[in-house]
């Protein structure tokens, strides 16, 4: 097939040069965007009196042909067309002859190219917003339903201090909320209109690039006609804000592959999303929640490899750009695959308090509100901190727990030490005693959970 740009050369490029060159492989998935925003060119086109309105309605015509036979299966993408863009233009013009050749006045593929990645990321993007805003529900009915199961919480992957897997849950969902605003920073400044902008100077037919972004659901223009074909930003926001919901949900994977396994047996997940071994008869792998972890990488590589494209590209387009799909059409699918997983994965797991509660009950963690205990009993933090780890060693020596330290050898440590001390140490009472706002108790665990709820109906509503 002869190519459309012919001009000054005779377009006789070598088969292989054709192959490295081409996109359609990859930018065909655009093709709903690419044809309406053709539809909406010709329309623009023929109010501005550019073509004929007749031409113009034989062009949205020919355009809606092409786009059900694309749906239905009738029609297949030409491997040996340049691009998607290409593509929709040539069969177009086969189509309906003439009129077809005037679709591309005042427009050139640089802003075509930039307006069908726009229209096309922010639906994925309102796809993946609905499935984080699911997995952040899943949180926190996961908070509200364990805001009283108590954990051992940890620093340094140590034990620390109480916690209750509720207030866990809840951390999850707050950050999966902020993910959500990130998601929305960036549609929204993506929302702006490229087409028009043409090569990369404009153009000078009588356009008007306000209505053609109105007919095609932008809140304006991207003005700068060389800034509006060579910005890519919208990609690196993009990548960005997936980079860092794939860093959330890596985390959280490795929380859940150590939780599952027997060392800490704090969580069951729901064998649909296990594995078994093809040797070892008793295991149940975590597959789901590592492949998560290791897809991180690649998504971050999406974002370094995107960043790296563009960080020398003079203006305007340069060819280079054409690289910025595959990447940015690789994270999107891989977030949207592994919040796929992860939903099903937090909704369906079991947790198991018993082993959670034997966990909290070895390690000390309490040795902190044997500390406000004294505080509480007029002594300095300082001096209450020494006191408490002096018991601590001394139960370590012992074979004693803070709960089974006899009262005798506590009053060794310090005279003012009570009866009440037990109830001080009691790991339910630790827990609810955490009572400052944002803390593990269950009371307060319950209000995150209710402000999460609200704040994620509101985002839902949006
Ligand atoms: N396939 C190209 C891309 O993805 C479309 C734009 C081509 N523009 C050009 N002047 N060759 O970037």
């Amino acid at each position: 097939m002869s190519k459309m740009w012919v001009g000054r050369t005779d377009g006789k490029t070598s088969a292989a040069a054709d192959g490295f060159n081409s996109s359609i492989g990859f930018d065909s998935r655009m093709f709903a965007e690419d044809i309406g925003g053709s539809a909406a060119h010709a329309d623009m086109l023929a109010r501005c009196g550019i073509i004929t309105e007749e031409d113009a309605r034989k062009i949205t015509d020919g355009l809606r042909s092409i786009l059900e036979d694309l749906r239905e299966g009738r029609l297949d993408f030409d491997p040996a067309s340049e691009d998607i863009h290409m593509f929709v233009e040539e069969t177009l013009t086969s189509r309906i002859g003439d009129a077809g050749k005037k679709l591309h006045t005042a427009r050139s593929r640089n802003d075509q190219v930039a307006l069908d990645l726009r229209l096309y990321l922010r639906g994925r993007i309102k796809e993946i917003r609905e499935s984080v805003i699911s997995l952040a529900s899943a949180f926190v009915c996961r908070a509200e339903e364990q805001s009283g199961t108590v954990m051992p919480g940890y620093t340094h992957m140590q034990r620390a201090q109480p916690v209750t897997f509720g207030q866990h849950m809840a951390a999850y969902a707050s950050m999966f909320v902020r993910d959500i605003g990130r998601l929305d920073d960036c549609s929204r400044r993506m929302n702006l209109s490229p087409i028009g902008a043409c090569a990369l100077a404009g153009t000078g037919f009588p356009t008007d690039r306000e209505y053609e972004a109105g007919l095609l659901g932008f809140d304006g223009v991207a003005v700068n006609s060389m800034d509006a074909v060579s910005d890519r930003d919208f990609c690196v926001e993009l990548l960005s804000a997936l980079s860092v919901i794939m860093m959330h949900l890596s985390r959280l994977c490795e929380e859940l592959v150590l939780w599952s396994s027997w060392e800490f047996g704090f969580i069951e997940l729901p064998a649909e999303y296990t594995t078994g071994s093809s040797i070892m008869p008793q295991k149940k792998n975590p597959d789901m929640a590592e492949l998560i972890r290791g897809k991180t990488g690649r998504v971050y590589g999406d974002l370094i490899g995107t960043l790296t494209v563009l960080k020398g590209l003079p203006l305007a387009y340069n060819k280079d750009m054409q690289e910025d799909k595959e990447s940015v059409f690789d994270a999107v699918d891989t977030v949207l695959a592994c919040l796929g997983m992860a939903v099903p994965m937090i909704s369906g797991l079991k947790v198991r308090s018993d082993r959670m509660r034997r966990a909290a009950g070895e390690g000390f963690i309490n040795a902190t509100d044997l500390a406000d205990y004294l505080v509480s009993k007029g002594l300095p933090f300082r001096t209450a901190y020494r006191i408490s780890g002096s018991a601590v060693a001394y139960c370590i020596d012992n074979s004693f727990t803070l709960e089974t330290l006899p009262l005798e050898k506590y009053i060794s440590f310090c005279p003012l030490i009570g009866e009440d001390v037990y109830e001080a140490v009691d790991l339910d009472r630790c827990v609810a005693a955490r009572n400052s706002l944002g803390g593990t108790s269950p009371d307060q665990v319950r209000a995150q959970a209710a402000r999460l709820k609200e704040l994620l109906a509101g985002l839902s509503s949006d």
